[in-house]
C-alpha cells in the first residue's frame, strides 16, 4: 500500500525520502515521486509511473531537487491508474503547495466538480488531488496554512495521512491523520513523518504515534502535535527497539529467504520472555480465571495468513480449552452482523496492526461489547494501539509482502496463549501443560534441523515448477497447514494451487486430479496418518504425483506410496504445523525463484492492506 515519509532538516531531503521510500517499498506500489522546497525555485517535484530506480534516475539519486524540506510517496492506486500524472506528491494549481496522502477521500467527487465550477483545473483523475486544490483554495482566502488545513479537515470525510509542504513555509512540514498510520520521528539533523516506521529507523529510533484527528508541525528542530481546535497535545515518544539490520537484506539475495531463515530466533523471542520457571506468564492479562469461565464465545479474527493461524487455532483451542472457537476472516465478519456481547473475547491477529479490515472487525467487536486482544508484530500500530490489551509478536520487521516469520510467530503466541487459558480454566492436566510447554522451548531448535534440509526443497522445486495447478491435502491441523501452504505458493509463484480438507476429495475436488497433477499431501497429524495414507492412494490410482510432508517417525511408512517426501522432526501434535510450515515455504519460494518471480514484491500484492 501507499508509503509516505517526509523531512524537514539541516540537510538535503531528496536523498533521505529516497532512501526512506527505498525501504517502504516492499509495501506494495506502482508509482513514486518527491516534492522539495527549495530557496531559489520554490516547489520542485518529480514523480513517475514504476519502480523507484526510474525516479533515482530521473533526480540524479536526489541531486536535482535541492532544499533540506520535502515529502515522498509510493502510490498503490486506487483512483486513476498508476501513471506519471497520478502518482503523489500532487500539486495545487498555482504551484505553491504539494501534498501527499495515504487512505481515500470518499467525498471527493462532489468537492471536485465545486472546485471547478470555482475555476479550478485539475491535471489528474485521483481523489488526492481535491484537498491539494481546496488547500490552496481556503489558503488563498485566509493567508494561514494551519487554519486552511483545518477548514479541509473539517470539510473532506474518508481516511487520510497527510504530508503537506507550501512554497511560503521553508522550514515547516504539517503532518494529519485519521484512519491511516503516521509517526512523526526525531533525527539528528532534522525530523521526519512517515507511514511506516522502516523508512526512517536508520535515522532515529525516537517517534511519535500520531492518532486520528491530530494535526503535527514539524521543523529540523521541533514537533508539535495538536487536536482539529489547534489546542497544543503533549504526545509521548516512544523507543523503537527493532534492529537495523533486521530490515535490510544483508546479504540474501531475498528478504522472503532471510525472513525463512529468521524464524528459530523469532519464536525465541516471541516465547523466552514468557516463560518463568516452567510457567507460562502474561501480566495483567484481560481475562481474570472467572470470567474466562463466563465467556460465551471466542472469536480469533484476521486476513490471509493471520487467518490461517487462527485456522489452526481452532482446532488446538478446541482441544486445549474446550469451549467452541470460532475463525472469522475480518472482511466477513464486520458485515456477519455477530454474535456477540460482553462475554466474547474477540482476538484479533495482525502482522501489521494496520489491515483495514482487521481494524473494522475490532471496532465492530469493541462497539458490540466484546473484551479485545490483539496479536500484532508492530508495536504501536493502529490495531495494538485500539484493542483491550495488545500481545506482541518479536518477528522484528518483515518486509517480504509474503509473510513467514510473523505468521511463526503469531502461531507459537496463540499456542503459548492456548496453553495458559486451558491451564487457568483447567481443561488441561497439568502434566500435558508441562509436556506442551518443554516441547515449545524445543522448536527453535528443531525449526533448525528443518532449514538444514534446505536441498530437498530446492531439489522438488526444480522439479515441480512447472505446474499450472498444485493441490494441498490433509486432515485436520494438516488441513489448516494446507492453506497456508497454498496461499505462499500461489502469492509468490502465481501457480493456481488449493487447499482441500482430504475427507472432501471425493465430494467434488477428486475430479480435478489427472495423470501428473501435483498434490502435495500433508501427514504430519499422527492421529489421521492412516487416513492421510489413504488419501494419497486415492490420488495416486488416478495419476498424481504426490510430494508428502510427514514426520521423521512416519516418513518410512509414507515412502512406500508417496513419490517424494520430505520430514520435519516430531514433537507434540498441537505444535506440529510449526515445523510443517517450513518445508511449505521453501518449496513455495524455491518455486518462485524457479519461475523467475518478483519473490519480495508479488504482483498486485501490498505488504499492508490499508483500503477495504
Ligand atoms: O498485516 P496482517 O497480518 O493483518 O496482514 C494480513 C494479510 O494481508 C497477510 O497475511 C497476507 O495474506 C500475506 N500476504 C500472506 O503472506
Amino acid at each position: 500500500m501507499c508509503g509516505i515519509i517526509g523531512f524537514a532538516g539541516r540537510e538535503e531531503a531528496a536523498p533521505i525520502l529516497l532512501d526512506g521510500l527505498a525501504r517502504m517499498e516492499y509495501r506494495g506500489y506502482d508509482s513514486a515521486g518527491i516534492a522539495v522546497r527549495s530557496n531559489q525555485w520554490g516547489l520542485q517535484a518529480k514523480k513517475s509511473r514504476g519502480r523507484l530506480e526510474r525516479l533515482y534516475e530521473l533526480t540524479h539519486g536526489g541531486k536535482d531537487l535541492d532544499g533540506p524540506l520535502g515529502i515522498g510517496h509510493t502510490r498503490w492506486a486506487t483512483h486513476g491508474e498508476p501513471n506519471d500524472c497520478n502518482a503523489h506528491p500532487h500539486i495545487s494549481e498555482d504551484g505553491r503547495i504539494a501534498l501527499v496522502h495515504n487512505g481515500i477521500i470518499e467525498n471527493y467527487m462532489e468537492i471536485k466538480e465545486k472546485l471547478i465550477r470555482e475555476g479550478v483545473r485539475f491535471a489528474s483523475e485521483t481523489d488526492t488531488e481535491v484537498a491539494v486544490q481546496l488547500l490552496a483554495y481556503y489558503y488563498k482566502q485566509c493567508g494561514s496554512m494551519l487554519e486552511a488545513v483545518g477548514k479541509v479537515l473539517h470539510r473532506i470525510e474518508g481516511s487520510y495521512a497527510f504530508g503537506i509542504i507550501c512554497a511560503d513555509y521553508p522550514n515547516a512540514l504539517i503532518a494529519a491523520r485519521k484512519d491511516s498510520p503516521l509517526i512523526l520521528g526525531f533525527g539528528e539533523k532534522g525530523n521526519f513523518i512517515a507511514s511506516d516506521v522502516t523508512a526512517i529507523l536508520k535515522y532515529t529510533r525516537d517517534v511519535i504515534y500520531m492518532e486520528d484527528g491530530e494535526i503535527a508541525v514539524i521543523t529540523a528542530d521541533s514537533i508539535d502535535v495538536f487536536d482539529q481546535e489547534f489546542t497544543p497535545i503533549e504526545k509521548k515518544v516512544n523507543k523503537i527497539e527493532w534492529d537495523v539490520s533486521a530490515a535490510e537484506k544483508g546479504g540474501y539475495a531475498h528478504f522472503m529467504f532471510k525472513e525463512i531463515l529468521e524464524q528459530p530466533e523469532a519464536i525465541r523471542k516471541t516465547i523466552a520472555p514468557r516463560i518463568r520457571d516452567g510457567k507460562i506468564i502474561f501480566d495483567n492479562f484481560l481475562i481474570t480465571p472467572e470470567e474466562l469461565k463466563n465467556l460465551s464465545r471466542i472469536y480469533i479474527i484476521a486476513c490471509g495468513s493471520a487467518y490461517h493461524v487462527g485456522a489452526i487455532c481452532k482446532y488446538t483451542w478446541e482441544k486445549l480449552l474446550r469451549r467452541p472457537v470460532e475463525v472469522c476472516l475480518a472482511s466477513e465478519f464486520r458485515y456477519s452482523d455477530p454474535l456477540v456481547d460482553k462475554n466474547t473475547l474477540a482476538i484479533i491477529i495482525s502482522q501489521s496492526g494496520e489491515t483495514l479490515d482487521s481494524m473494522a472487525a475490532l471496532r465492530e467487536a469493541k462497539r458490540l461489547g466484546a473484551r479485545t486482544l490483539a496479536i500484532v508484530n508492530v508495536v504501536g500500530s493502529s490495531i495494538a494501539r485500539e484493542a483491550d490489551q495488545v500481545l506482541y509478536t518479536w518477528a522484528g520487521p518483515e518486509i517480504a509482502v509474503a509473510t513467514t516469520k510473523a505468521y511463526s510467530t503469531q502461531l507459537i503466541l496463540m499456542d503459548l496463549i492456548g496453553l495458559y487459558l486451558g491451564d487457568l480454566l483447567n481443561t488441561i492436566s497439568k502434566e500435558d501443560y508441562q509436556i506442551i510447554l518443554r516441547q515449545i522451548e524445543t522448536l527453535p531448535e528443531k525449526m533448525r534441523a528443518c532449514l538444514s534440509k534446505l536441498d530437498d526443497a530446492q531439489y522438488l522445486a526444480s522439479r515441480h515448477f512447472n505446474h499450472n495447478s498444485i493441490f494441498f491435502i490433509g486432515r485436520n491441523l494438516d488441513y489448516a497447514m494446507g492453506l497456508e501452504g497454498s496461499l505462499k505458493l500461489k502469492e509468490i509463484s502465481y501457480i493456481h494451487s488449493e487447499a482441500y480438507a482430504s475427507g472432501e476429495l471425493k465430494h467434488g475436488t477428486i475430479s480435478l486430479i489427472e495423470p501428473g497433477t501435483l498434490v502435495i499431501a500433508l501427514g504430519t497429524y499422527h492421529a489421521l496418518f492412516d487416513k492421510a495414507m489413504s488419501n494419497v492412494v486415492e490420488v495416486k490410482a488416478r495419476g498424481a504425483e504426490v510430494l508428502a510432508i510427514t514426520t521423521e517417525s512416519y516418513r518410512e511408512r509414507m515412502e512406500k506410496i508417496a513419490d517424494d517426501t520430505i520430514s520435519v522432526p516430531d514433537v507434540h501434535p498441537i505444535l506440529q504445523p510449526s515445523l510443517g510450515i517450513i518445508p511449505l515455504q521453501l518449496f513455495a519460494y524455491y518455486v518462485a525463484l524457479q519461475r523467475g518471480c518478483d519473490i519480495d514484491k508479488p504482483r498486485n500484492l501490498a505488504k499492508s492492506v490499508t483500503v477495504e
